[in-house]
C-alpha cells in the first residue's frame, strides 16, 4: 500500500524568512579605497586589510529561494548554526566561531585537475559569478547525533562538474580544504592527516541535491561554515560535507576521506544518514535539534530517500551508512 506523507524535511515556508544584508555602493567604494592605503602596509597586515574588505560578492545575496526543496520542521536561528561548529582546522570544540575569524577567504583560487579535459584554477570571485545562484533550505544532519536546518545559497554540484570537464573515465570527486598552518595553527598539530579531505561518486557530485554553498541566511557563508566555498550533502552524515575547498581532483580511485584515515572502522566513504546502523559508540535512531535542542527520530537518508535511495542500489554489500 503506498501511504503519502509530507516528506521529512518539509518546514513552512513562514518559518524560512532569509535575513536580508544590504552592502551599500559607498561600503565598496570605501573598501577599495582603504586597500589602496594598505598597499604601503607590510604584508601581514596587507592581507589583514584584505580579509577585513567587505565580500566581493556580497550583492549576490540574498538569492533566490528554490521552493523545490523545504523542511518539515523549525529553522535553525543563526545564532545556533553559526555558534556550534565542527571545524577542527580551528579546534576540536564546537565553539570555534572566534577563532575561524583568522580564515582569509581574499584572495582564493580553486583547483580542476586530475582527469579533466584541462587542469585550470579560478579565482573564487570568478568561479561565484560564473554560477547561476539560488537558495535552499537543506536539513544537516551531523554523525555526532545533533542536526540542524539552515538556508544555504550556492549551485548546483552538477554545474561545477560541467564547469570542470571531467574525462569520460572519472569516476570521483576529491575534494581538498586549504592548507595554512599560519591561518590555521590546528593544522601544525600531527593529530590529524592535514588537509582535510572527503569524496564522492560522479553520480552523487552530479545528484541533484549536492550543493555547492557559498552563502547562508542570505548573505556570505561565514568562515566557521566554511566560506568562501564548501559542499552540502543533506542525505550524508555531516563529515562528508568538506568546508574551504581550494581542489577538486577527479580520479578513478576512491579517495579515502579524514575521517576514514583516521578511523575506518567508524566512518566509511559512504557515510549516509541511517537511524538504524549505529556508530560503534552511539545510537543513531535520534538527533537533538541544536536550536530547539528537542530530540527527533532521525529518518533514513535524513528523510532524501527519493531523491538517493537509487544511487546506492546493487551496492548494498558495501558498508553504505558507516
Ligand atoms: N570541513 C573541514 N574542512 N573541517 C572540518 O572539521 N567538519 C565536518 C564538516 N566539514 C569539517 C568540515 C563536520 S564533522 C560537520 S558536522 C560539518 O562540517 C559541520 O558544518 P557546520 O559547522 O556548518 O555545521
Amino acid at each position: 500500500m503506498l501511504i503519502i506523507r509530507r516528506r521529512g524535511w518539509e518546514i513552512p515556508e513562514s518559518q524560512a524568512t532569509p535575513e536580508h544584508v544590504f552592502f551599500s555602493r559607498r561600503t565598496l567604494i570605501g573598501g577599495a579605497a582603504s586597500l589602496a592605503v594598505a598597499s604601503a602596509l607590510p604584508a601581514s597586515a596587507l592581507s589583514q586589510r584584505i580579509a577585513d574588505l567587505p565580500d566581493p560578492t556580497a550583492d549576490l545575496y540574498p538569492a533566490k529561494r528554490n521552493e523545490k526543496y523545504v523542511l518539515d520542521g523549525t529553522l535553525t536561528p543563526e545564532k545556533n548554526s553559526t555558534n556550534y561548529n565542527n571545524f577542527y582546522e580551528y579546534g576540536t570544540d564546537k565553539y570555534v566561531a572566534g577563532r575561524a575569524q583568522a580564515l582569509r577567504t581574499r584572495p582564493w583560487t580553486v583547483k580542476f585537475d586530475g582527469m579533466v579535459e584541462k587542469e585550470k584554477t579560478v579565482a573564487i570571485d570568478d568561479l561565484i559569478r560564473a554560477m547561476p545562484l539560488e537558495e535552499r533550505l537543506y536539513r544537516h544532519r551531523c554523525v555526532e547525533a545533533w542536526s540542524m536546518a539552515v538556508p544555504w545559497s550556492g549551485f548546483a554540484m552538477a554545474k561545477l562538474v560541467e564547469y570542470a570537464k571531467p574525462l569520460a573515465g572519472a569516476k570521483y570527486v576529491r575534494m581538498e580544504t586549504f592548507l595554512d598552518p599560519a591561518m590555521a595553527p590546528e593544522q601544525n598539530k600531527p593529530f590529524f592527516p592535514w588537509p582535510y579531505i572527503e569524496g564522492l561518486t560522479m553520480a552523487e557530485a552530479t545528484n541533484e541535491l549536492a550543493f555547492m554553498v557559498t552563502g547562508l541566511y542570505g548573505k556570505p557563508v561565514h568562515k566557521q561554515n566554511g566560506a568562501p566555498l564548501r559542499v552540502v550533502l543533506p542525505w550524508k552524515y555531516g563529515f562528508k560535507s568538506i568546508k574551504s575547498i581550494v581542489r577538486f581532483e577527479f580520479t578513478d580511485k576512491r579517495p579515502k576521506g579524514t575521517w576514514e584515515v583516521l578511523q575506518a572502522r567508524e566512518y566509511g566513504f559512504w557515510a549516509n544518514v541511517n537511524p538504524e546502523v549505529h556508530h560503534p559508540r552511539w545510537s543513531q535512531a535520534s538527533e537533538e535539534d541544536i536550536g530547539t535542542r528537542e530530540r527527533r527520530p532521525t529518518v533514513i537518508f535524513n528523510g532524501y530517500g527519493p531523491y538517493v535511495a537509487d544511487l546506492y542500489k546493487g551496492l548494498e554489500g558495501e558498508k553504505l551508512f558507516v
